[in-house]
């Protein structure tokens, strides 16, 4: 039985594309939602084109009323009966009820290698700091914000001159390797740390 992906975004979905790509033939997993809290997100329609099925829970209307967002997008989601929730440059952050109600089921990626540089910002935060190397995590979502367990790492050097924009140009072609590669070996029960270097 494959397992069923859903997946959210708040962009353009890059991360989302290679996940959705990587779905296929022997993949334990396929992909069954993808979902934004914005509308407009082009990961929408990208999803689409790719026969996905795509909903979006707007954020706006509920103001500061993070919980009634969460009940909606539950609704939602518990309509697609997920096994399993790829945050993928989704931007929003989430209360604990929330990470709770789907703990050990949901992964997402940040664009750090944690725990270093948790939160925003963080190619520009490397390179203030003087880092040698920078890179992407793949972790378990918990109620720490960019603090579950580490499935995955990748990394890549920091090059002389670099800007953060050149910088995450750098990380992002390693998040679209990483995060399919954790999800396959996610959905097939397997946590053991992949790790990858950018030479
Ligand atoms: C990526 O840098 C990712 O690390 C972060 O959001 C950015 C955009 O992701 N979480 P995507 O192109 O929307 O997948």
């Amino acid at each position: 039985m494959k397992k069923r992906v859903a997946i959210l975004i708040s962009g353009g979905g890059s991360n989302m594309i290679k996940l959705v790509e990587s779905m296929v033939g022997s993949h334990p997993a396929r992909p069954v939602l993808v979902l934004s809290n914005d509308p407009e997100a082009e990961g929408l329609k990208r999803a689409a084109k790719m026969g996905v099925a795509t909903f979006a829970v707007d954020h706006r209307p509920f103001g500061k009323d993070r919980a009634g967002f969460e009940a909606e997008l539950t609704r939602v989601l518990e309509k697609a009966r997920p096994d399993i929730i790829c945050l993928a440059g989704f931007m929003r952050i989430l209360t604990p009820d929330f990470t709770a109600k789907w703990a050990g089921r949901m992964l997402n990626i940040h664009p750090s290698l944690l725990p270093k540089y948790k939160g925003l910002h963080t190619h520009a935060r490397a390179l203030e700091a003087g880092d040698t190397e920078h890179g992407c995590t793949v972790h378990e979502v918990t109620e720490d914000l960019d603090g579950g367990p580490i499935l995955g790492q990748a990394r890549v050097p920091v090059v002389a001159g670099d800007t953060a924009t050149r910088l995450a140009a750098r990380v992002l072609p390693m998040e679209h390797k990483l995060y399919p590669m954790v999800l396959a070996r996610y959905a097939a029960g397997d946590r053991t740390l992949i790790e990858l270097t950018q030479p």
